[in-house]
């Protein structure tokens, strides 16, 4: 593949932590001392011990909770679920415009993903103008980083705490959930690394197939990762707003 050359006007880079556009200087002087941007909280997490989870009746298998490893929510969390299926949550009385607006944030996360993996394979595959590639991936990375932080502070803040204590069967959902964000926080933190690597080598007229191939490496386990989250974190929450309907939330 051949990669065009940038325009010098190339666009500003991103920050991790609340995806906004850094000045060029900025990004100079973190190129020419290069550390890890560091995201907003990324800490390790162990399997939870029989006692502080969910109780008894609990298997081995059922403490795979681990983001990146499992592939749903443990069965004693989805004991809500049973009773409000996902294709039922739409007809149920229940079900708000809030839920709906909630959800949609959801939607819209998956299709951000979704065009940034689309043009960096475009960008990539077919050498498209660099400079128009690298002004659009600044925007639709800082916006996905910007949003996304946001909506997991409102959901650590106002959801979680008051949803956790309304069925004690399935609380302890709520702090994998919680945890999960941080997890996420750490591939936010790589893909702004790696947006900024790209961008970089547009500015600075270097050969980008390498920083391309990262980001879009990068971009399919961040695609796996939040989709996985996504899906459970629905499961979790709708059946418990649809049962409960707690005021301020439905
Ligand atoms: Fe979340
Ligand atoms: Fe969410």
């Amino acid at each position: 593949m051949v990669v065009r050359r940038a325009r010098r006007s190339s666009p500003s880079y991103i920050d991790a932590n609340c995806g906004n556009h850094l000045r060029i200087c900025e990004i100079r002087r973190r190129f020419a001392q290069p550390k890890r941007v560091r995201p907003r909280s990324v800490k390790r997490y162990r399997y939870l011990t029989a006692e502080e989870g969910y109780g008894a009746g609990m298997s081995e298998g059922d403490f795979e909770i681990e983001l990146e490893k499992r592939r749903g929510l443990p069965e004693p969390l989805r004991a809500l679920l049973g009773d409000y299926p996902r294709n039922a949550w739409e007809a149920n009385a229940h079900f708000s415009a809030l839920i709906r607006f909630w959800l949609d944030r959801h939607v819209g996360f998956r299709h951000l993903l979704e065009a940034l993996l689309r043009e960096t394979r475009e960008a990539l595959d077919c050498g498209n103008e660099q400079d128009l590639f690298g002004a659009r991936l600044a925007q639709l990375g800082g916006l996905f980083i910007n949003e996304l932080h946001g909506h997991h502070m409102v959901e650590d803040i106002h959801y979680f705490p008051h949803l956790k204590m309304l069925d004690k069967r399935i609380s302890h959902g709520f702090d994998i959930l919680d945890r999960d964000h941080h997890v996420i926080d750490g591939h936010l933190a790589a893909f702004a690394e790696e947006v900024n690597a790209v961008l970089w080598a547009i500015e600075s007229n270097a050969p980008a197939n390498t920083a391309f191939g990262i980001l879009e490496a990068g971009l399919v386990r961040l695609d796996r990762t939040l989709r996985r989250h996504l899906e459970d974190e629905e499961e979790l929450v709708v059946p418990v707003l649809l049962k409960f309907a707690p005021a301020g939330l439905v």
